[in-house]
């Protein structure tokens, strides 16, 4: 990884998406501009191969279309509406943007056709702009994780965990399997505990997704390495008033 964070570190949660609409080039702009210190987004998968950025594998919530993004081709997905206007961007079109001004973490999802299109084409993709070293690979789902690490053997992979009893299970089972550069926890999993062993293995642990100050508050006060939010002027101010 290329970058220095500041530590705490205070992530965009799918771009600036209490200001903007989620994941899409405004969003990402604004979190630019916060500034925010690095930008989290997630991709799929479109049907004829682009990847996308998009949180839900369904069109319905965040656009006024309908149906699956990964059987919906990118001349359809680019002509619907993400929120005010704004189109699904492509991954290719946020990084052009984003350059690497900021750590950017780009979240697989596409759990419908998992492993290894997706991995495959993120990366490539990545590597096109030259970016491998200021992007860290996320997923919830393992077998990308490991897709990843197999095409790429150097980049930084990020691992989220649940909420709850399986997001212990999945550090349990995958952390000495996939050997993450960093963990990424629901907040509420987060305690002295969770901190120290991730410590011991030196990985910071940056959580999700942390809107409201007593929670920042609280694993600000625990020394965390890094926070997703979707409002970054609220954890940034919050973090001022601690130093
Ligand atoms: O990557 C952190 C966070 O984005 C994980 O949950 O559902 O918001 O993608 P979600
Ligand atoms: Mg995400």
């Amino acid at each position: 990884m290329n970058l220095e964070l500041p530590r705490p570190a205070i992530f965009a949660h799918r771009g600036a998406s209490a200001s903007a609409p989620e994941n899409t080039l405004a969003a990402f702009r604004l979190a630019l501009s916060q500034p925010a210190d690095g930008i989290e987004l997630d991709v799929h998968l479109s049907a004829d191969g682009i990847v996308v950025v998009i949180h839900d594998q369904n069109l319905n919530r965040t656009t006024n279309g309908v149906g699956l993004v990964h059987r919906t081709r990118l001349e359809e997905l680019r002509r619907l509406d993400a929120g005010q206007g704004e189109a699904i961007p492509t991954l290719d079109e946020v990084l052009a943007l984003v350059g690497d001004q900021v750590l950017l973490n780009v979240e697989l999802k596409g759990f419908a056709q998992p492993g290894e299109r997706l991995a495959a084409e993120t990366i490539a993709c990545v590597r096109s702009h030259g970016l491998s070293h200021s992007v860290l690979y996320s997923s919830f789902d393992v077998r990308h994780l490991l897709r990843i690490r197999q095409l790429e053997p150097d980049v930084a992979l990020g691992l989220l965990l649940d909420r709850g009893w399986s997001g212990w299970l999945a550090r349990t089972l995958f952390e000495p399997l996939i050997r993450p550069w960093s963990l990424h926890p629901h907040y509420t999993a987060v305690d002295d505990r969770f901190l120290a062993r991730a410590r011991r293995s030196n990985r910071p642990v940056i959580a999700y997704t942390v809107n409201r100050p007593e929670d920042l508050h609280q694993l600000f006060s625990l020394g965390i390495d890094g926070i997703f939010t979707d409002d970054v002027p609220s954890a940034v101010a919050v973090r001022e008033q601690m130093r």
